[in-house]
């Protein structure tokens, strides 16, 4: 019967039972405010395990000081009602004692694909990532795991983490969500003001016009890097980074591009007021219709 629990106990018991019974069950981890993006990993997740659990947990370890914990959006009984009506088995509200026990003591620090990129901006986010989701995978023993790409290095992250930790979990990876408006879907989008989401367009539009650019024959890595942070920044959009990276280990792109360049991805993250946007897309495939 599907339901929700906030009780490890409860969801340990349930866990047991389906594998008496022979049942492989897929976890799709997040931190609530549930969207479309979220569903399809939930769809992705129902497609290959008998049973699907979606734990929504707002992970400390995560956030610094003065980053946005607080006002991170939280829609708990909303989130319940849709995760089950998009096929979850079990909706685990995890309380925070139940992720972390009182005298835990333990970090997963990633290196490789967790360095450059998010690393340089916030330099505490993958090990905290990494931490929660090591102890979920621990926990909950799945057989499968759904991470979205558009948390692209995130998902790398987690590949890597699995196999230095010899998890044993499937890591299925579900394409990036975007809005009719080409907007990435995030939890982080309800925090912007009507002003600011009309802003938050130019994050797409600069992967756009990177993309168009090397569509029409531009092979330096560096203009096209400029071409998108120029649209980032007339929109009044403050950049992080807007980098072109190889998809495979997120090592930089080369310096003059080939014509022959399959595995490049653009990343970037931006801050629009003071609302973090995070997106990317391969460079041979444009986000916006
Ligand atoms: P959260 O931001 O809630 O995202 C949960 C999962 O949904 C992640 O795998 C993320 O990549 C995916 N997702 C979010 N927006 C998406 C979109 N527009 N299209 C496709 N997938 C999307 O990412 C986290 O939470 C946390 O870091 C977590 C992994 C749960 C660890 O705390």
């Amino acid at each position: 019967m599907a339901s929700s629990v906030y009780e490890l106990e409860n969801l340990l018991e349930r866990r047991a039972a389906w594998s008496r019974l022979g049942l492989t069950v897929g976890l799709v981890p997040t931190m609530g405010a549930l969207h479309a993006g979220h569903l399809s990993l939930i769809g992705k997740a129902k497609a290959v395990a008998d049973r699907v659990v979606v734990s929504i947990y707002i992970n400390p370890k995560q956030f610094a000081p003065g980053e946005d914990q607080e006002s991170y959006p939280r829609d708990a009984e909303n989130d319940c009602a849709q995760a089950l009506a998009a096929g979850a088995d079990l909706v685990w509200l995890c309380p925070p004692d139940s992720i972390y026990p009182k005298d835990w003591a333990t970090s997963v620090i990633p290196s490789g694909v967790g360095l450059g990129l998010e690393s340089n901006h916030r330099p505490h986010f993958f090990t905290g990532v990494a931490t929660v989701v090591a102890r979920l995978f621990a926990l909950l023993k799945p057989q499968f795991a759904v991470f979205g790409e558009k948390d692209f290095q995130q998902l790398k992250v987690v590949e890597q983490l699995n196999r230095d930790l010899c998890f044993g979990v499937t890591i299925i990876a579900a394409p990036l969500v975007r809005g009719v408006d080409c907007l990435a879907l995030s939890s982080r989008n309800r925090n912007l003001s009507s002003e600011q989401r009309e802003r938050a367009l130019a994050v797409p539009r600069s992967l756009q016009v990177a993309c168009s650019a090397y569509a029409e024959g531009e092979r330096s890595t560096q203009v096209l890097c400029q071409l998108g942070r120029s649209v980032l920044s007339d929109s009044g959009i403050a950049v992080d980074y807007f980098e072109l990276v190889k998809s495979s280990d997120l090592q930089p792109a080369p310096r003059e591009l080939s014509g022959d360049d399959t595995d490049l991805r653009l990343m970037v993250a931006a801050l629009c007021g003071t609302v973090r946007l995070i997106d990317n897309c391969a460079l041979d495939t444009p986000p916006c219709p």
